[in-house]
């Protein structure tokens, strides 16, 4: 299932040097799993076919942030879809199990749902931001409507005064001033537009948030600020996290586990300090090598084994 070195202190890290144990040792993930992924398998039928995704097992555990990273159609995407039932065709899930466990305390055979149960699954357990998404607000009602068509649709049983106070204090939860309620999308920067999207996302307190490349199309700072706030997110409201990015750098910063997936596989997957540390896969090490860093301070502190203070002057 999950491999994972035991590495020591973090602080005494860096890249290439002896471990402080003599050989990685193997231990499961380290929390209860809210879900469980194998031998996942999905193709696209179209033309000559692609395996996009060849027999995925992974666990994620509650509450952890687990960076999925692969370079442009390795299948990322193709595996967040299958997860949250968005696949249409040509795609085909061809074999695997994906299981979602409740922390009310069942388990929900995700490829088993159908009609209601799979409108109420989707966004209440597991909720998305996709790729792209800052550009997919209804441009002809107002932010404040859109959300509180998701509470109409899933809490039906909500008052109108409720639903939008809720609205108001998700746009406050993610950064957002709540007078942008009245506003609509083409009136917010690309920064604001995203952090609406994760508003919805977490509109219904998921208990896993995929997202899908939710940061590449900002500039740095913006960026910045909006990884600070899922992380503090989900510390405040323990959901776990699949965040997708090709930039594995980035991912360092924020993962506590990184998985690399290569042609539809999950190559390696390792806590994300050891990972850094001790890459198993050459293609691992070629994908650490080849993305110019982001540089936030808890990347320097993951990337040189040394403290920010020390890092910055
Ligand atoms: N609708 C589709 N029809 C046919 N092939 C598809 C379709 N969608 C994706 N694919 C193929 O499946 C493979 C995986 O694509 P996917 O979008 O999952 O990759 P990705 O890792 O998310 O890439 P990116 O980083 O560019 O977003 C690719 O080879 C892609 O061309
Ligand atoms: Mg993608």
């Amino acid at each position: 299932m999950i491999t994972s070195s035991d590495s020591g202190a973090p602080g005494r890290l860096s890249r290439g040097a002896t471990p402080a144990s003599p050989a990685p040792t193997i231990r499961p993930v380290h929390r209860m799993p809210v879900l469980s992924i194998a031998h996942l398998s999905v193709d696209y039928l179209a033309g000559r076919g692609v395996h996009a995704v060849r027999d995925v097992s992974l666990e994620v555990g509650r509450g952890e942030i687990l960076g999925l990273a692969g370079e442009s159609g390795c299948g990322k995407s193709t595996l967040a879809y299958a997860v949250t039932r968005l696949l249409t065709p040509p795609a085909l899930v061809t074999s695997g199990e994906i299981v979602f466990h409740s922390r009310e305390g069942y388990d929900i055979d995700i490829r088993a749902l159908t009609g209601a149960d799979l409108r109420d699954f989707r966004w209440d357990k597991v909720a998305m931001v996709f790729q792209g998404a800052m550009n997919s607000l209804n441009p002809v009602i107002t932010i404040g409507r859109q959300i509180d068509d998701v509470f109409t649709t899933h809490r039906p049983a909500m008052t109108r005064s409720e639903r939008r106070e809720r609205a108001a204090e998700l746009l406050t939860t993610v950064g957002v001033d709540p007078i942008r309620l009245n506003s609509f999308a083409h009136e917010l920067s690309g920064g604001m537009r995203q952090r609406v999207m994760i508003a919805m996302a977490l509109a219904l307190d998921p208990q896993v948030l995929i997202m899908d490349e939710p940061t590449t199309a900002l500039d740095v700072v913006v960026q910045r600020e909006i990884l600070d706030e899922i992380t503090r997110l989900r510390h405040e409201r323990g959901f776990a996290v699949i965040f997708i990015t090709h930039d594995l750098q980035l991912l360092l910063e924020i993962s506590d586990r990184i998985a690399i997936m290569r042609e539809g596989a999950i190559v390696e997957l390792n806590q994300a300090v050891d990972l850094y540390a001790h890459p198993r896969e050459p293609y691992t090490r070629m994908l650490l090598d080849s993305f110019p860093s982001l540089t936030g301070q808890r990347g320097g502190f993951v990337r040189t084994g040394r403290g920010d203070e020390e890092e910055r002057p």
